[in-house]
């Protein structure tokens, strides 16, 4: 602009828009590289609540009916896309149940919350050579955890896969009925 008739304008006109092109380069390069980099999504365990318990002595049954609430925070200046995923409970490192969580979307710098719940049989669980010195003792520990994979997306080009989960060691209450948790969350880059 203004840079059309005189040689010499020109010539500087051309200098000045390279060293501008060549500072916006260098300006989008360190925004990828520092805001603009995909970062790592982060989950977190909010709470987790006893819903229902029953326990029949005999046959013996027990339903422990627990409510997971997690939530996802997205820091990207773009999308976290998170793949169908499963929230397990473990009962002394042995798979006791599990419960789905649907795939989904959180925009920009946005985060949300997901709930499940796990109805965990505990019926299946007496054969653990541990079990019933649980139970007497009227607390059963068992470790909750979730994990996404997913991808962040910022722009179209800078793309990171991403996997992170939190867990949480559980101390279920028969008697009082109530659950304590102490949950973790990671991330693995
Ligand atoms: C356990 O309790 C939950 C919540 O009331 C119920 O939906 C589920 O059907 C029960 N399962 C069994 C096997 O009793
Ligand atoms: C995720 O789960 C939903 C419902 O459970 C299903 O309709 C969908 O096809 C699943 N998506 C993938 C990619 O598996
Ligand atoms: C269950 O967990 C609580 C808290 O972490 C702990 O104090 C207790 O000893 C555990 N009980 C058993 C039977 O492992």
């Amino acid at each position: 602009m203004g840079c059309i008739q005189i040689p010499r304008g020109i010539k500087i006109c051309l200098i000045v828009t390279a060293i501008l092109i060549a500072a916006l380069a260098v300006v989008v390069l360190v925004l990828s590289l520092t805001i603009l980099k995909p970062k790592q999504p982060k989950i977190s365990t909010k709470s987790v609540t006893l819903e229902y318990i029953k326990w029949v002595p005999f046959p013996f049954h027990l339903n422990v009916t627990l409510g997971i609430v997690v939530s996802v925070d997205n820091p990207n200046y773009g999308s976290f896309k998170y793949d169908n995923s499963t929230a397990y409970i473990t009962y002394r490192g042995v798979a006791a149940a599990d419960a789905p969580i649907e795939h989904d979307t959180i925009p920009a710098r946005g985060s949300h919350e997901i709930s499940t719940t796990v109805v965990v049989i505990v019926d299946s669980l007496t054969s653990s050579p541990y079990f019933w010195a649980d139970f007497t003792s009227g607390c059963m520990n068992f470790t909750s955890s979730t994990t996404l994979h997913g991808k962040a997306t910022v722009f179209k080009f800078l793309k990171k896969k991403v996997t992170t989960y939190s867990t949480c060691d559980l101390s279920v209450y028969i008697q009082a009925q109530n659950v304590i948790s102490v949950c973790h969350s990671k991330v693995k880059y």
